[in-house]
């Protein structure tokens, strides 16, 4: 029987690949493996504990009944800001970024952004949810506090990004722009094990993923696309947690979309939370992630935190035939 390779044992392994690192990254890692057993646990306790609705509600005892996804968001934080290591966090449910004191004898070299919960509509109903970050070095003197504008790095500059879906297993993947790989929660020793080596995507796949109750918001190139997969005979699956939704890709093959609609011009998702992250472990499994003006996601300027980006990402020969309509089709609209 081979043995079980932890996630703890796994970094560290992995750390000596780079000689001279200064194991701080491997520490940031480990604190978000903690924090995922934390926030999995509350996740699959959401139906027992009263954690369940909206953050404004109260519980029986007149308590005030936090919402999971602000759980998750101050369990990350806690986890992170305790080890030193990292500067501050950018989360999608701050309006602005902390910035951690520094911890004596600490050099805080790295930055955190992330989404704690993706999909957080689905947890009252018993479906998958996730959690999506990213990390970056710090550009600037790491004696000082971090400021905003640190933060705003381009997607290509992430040094390691992952996520974790709370799904019929949990498993946590994530890469340092060396592979992707995975790792499944064995509830019976609390440990995150190492299950999925070196995750490479199909190039094509029988899946498309898009909120499809928006086909008449979606641009002529969108729709046309989005035909064509039906022509096919494509199966449709859309979970509303990008997380879910992308790992089935990642497995299956396939194409996510979240193009511009009326209501969001500039497309839905955030860049720096979910946008990046997911690209970067996107096309380190061998996908290509593009908005919908072709551009390279981990490619587009940052210019605030909360910035919003369209998304087209799955696996290589399935983004280059959408690429194809929206070449097509965008001449004639315009
Ligand atoms: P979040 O729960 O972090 O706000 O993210 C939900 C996101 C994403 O995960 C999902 O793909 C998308 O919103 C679903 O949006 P629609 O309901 O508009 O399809
Ligand atoms: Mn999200
Ligand atoms: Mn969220």
């Amino acid at each position: 029987m081979e043995r079980i390779v932890t996630l703890d044992e796994f970094i560290i392994k992995t750390q000596q690949d780079f000689p001279g690192s200064s194991g701080s990254l491997t520490r940031i890692l480990r604190d978000i493996g903690i924090a995922a057993k934390i926030v999995n646990r509350e996740v699959n306790m959401a139906g027992l504990v009263n954690i369940l609705g909206r953050a404004d509600s109260s519980n029986a005892s007149g308590e005030d009944v936090q919402k999971l996804d602000i759980f998750a968001n101050e369990v990350m934080i806690d986890c992170l800001k305790n080890g030193g290591e990292c500067a501050g966090v950018a989360s999608e449910e701050l309006e602005n970024v902390i910035a951690f004191d520094p911890v004596e004898g600490q050099t805080a070299e790295y930055l955190v952004l992330m989404d704690p919960l993706d999909g957080s509509s689905n947890i009252d109903v018993n479906v998958s949810v996730g959690t999506i970050f990213g990390i970056y070095k710090r550009e600037s003197d790491t004696n000082k506090k971090v400021a905003e504008k640190e933060f705003l790095q381009r997607g290509s500059a992430l040094v390691a990004a992952g996520y974790v879906l709370y799904g019929t297993s949990t498993i946590l993947v994530y890469t340092t722009g060396n592979g992707v790989n995975g790792f499944t929660l064995d509830p019976s020793i609390g440990e995150f094990c190492l299950s999925h080596r070196n995750m490479k995507m199909p190039a094509s796949g029988n899946y498309y993923s898009v909120n499809q109750g928006y086909y008449l918001k979606f641009d002529l190139e969108m729709r046309r696309y989005i035909d064509h997969c039906s022509d096919l005979n494509l199966r449709l699956r859309y979970i509303g947690s990008m997380v879910s939704d992308i790992h089935r890709i990642m497995f299956q093959g396939g194409i996510f979309l979240y193009p511009n609609t009326r209501k969001y011009p500039a497309g839905k998702l955030r860049l720096v939370y979910e946008g990046n992250p997911m690209s970067f472990i996107v096309e380190q499994a061998g996908g290509k992630a593009l908005n919908t003006k072709l551009e390279r996601i981990l490619d587009v300027e940052v210019k605030e935190l909360h910035q919003r980006t369209t998304i087209i990402m799955g696996s290589s020969d399935m983004v280059n035939d959408l690429q194809e309509f929206v070449e097509r089709y965008s001449a004639i609209n315009s």
